[in-house]
């Protein structure tokens, strides 16, 4: 008769049903690749808050082909206007291949509203030394809430004899032929 062996306690640990082989490089990779997603959105977050870059919030939809129709962009309310409520709005149609109006004023370090609309085609306004810049899509009003930074529009726009600065506002989706004259001036005033 045998001796019966008991070993209820082993001391060996159980194998995993896997084995988890990562090679030295895959391991060097996935580093690589969270590093990647992790400088995105440290991106994301920098050019938020450092450089009001804001993806875009308004969705209104308007008929394009009848934007003259239209109490808010028949072209005698273009431009900028002081609201009752006190904000200050700036209207422009975009349509190839004009701006119109083709020139606003603006305040600087004022809060500002700009609402664009597109009487045609897909363009994009772009006001330079700014964080003014959205798509202008038919069909929709795009609208852009910002604060304009009279020393960075002075530091490229043209400085003016009663001390406002000239920068340009030009269309920056390629929209046609014409494209390149899509453009118009904006005069920031200082507050
Ligand atoms: Cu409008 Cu390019």
């Amino acid at each position: 008769m045998g001796r019966a062996v008991l070993r209820p306690f082993s001391r060996k640990r159980p194998r995993p049903l896997i084995a988890l082989n990562i090679h030295p490089t895959e391991k060097r990779w996935f580093f690589v690749a969270v590093l990647l997603v992790a400088v995105m959105i440290g991106l994301v977050v920098y050019t938020a808050v450092a450089m009001s870059v804001h993806p875009p919030s308004n969705v209104e939809a308007i008929d394009s082909t009848r934007l003259h129709l239209t109490p808010e962009f028949a072209e005698e309310n273009l431009g900028v206007k002081r609201e009752k409520d006190g904000a200050i709005v700036a209207r422009v149609v975009m349509a190839r291949y004009m701006v119109h109006p083709q020139e606003i004023r603006l305040p600087a370090d004022t809060p500002i509203v700009l609402r664009a609309a597109s009487a045609d085609v897909l363009h994009g306004l772009h006001v330079a030394g700014t964080n003014i810049a959205t798509q202008v899509v038919p069909g929709y009003v795009s609208e852009v809430h910002t604060r304009i930074n009279f020393d960075s529009v002075a530091k490229i726009g043209i400085q003016n004899g009663d001390g406002s600065v000239t920068v340009p506002l030009f269309c920056n989706e390629y929209c046609g032929l014409g494209h390149q004259s899509m453009w118009g001036r904006v005069i920031v005033t200082r507050k």
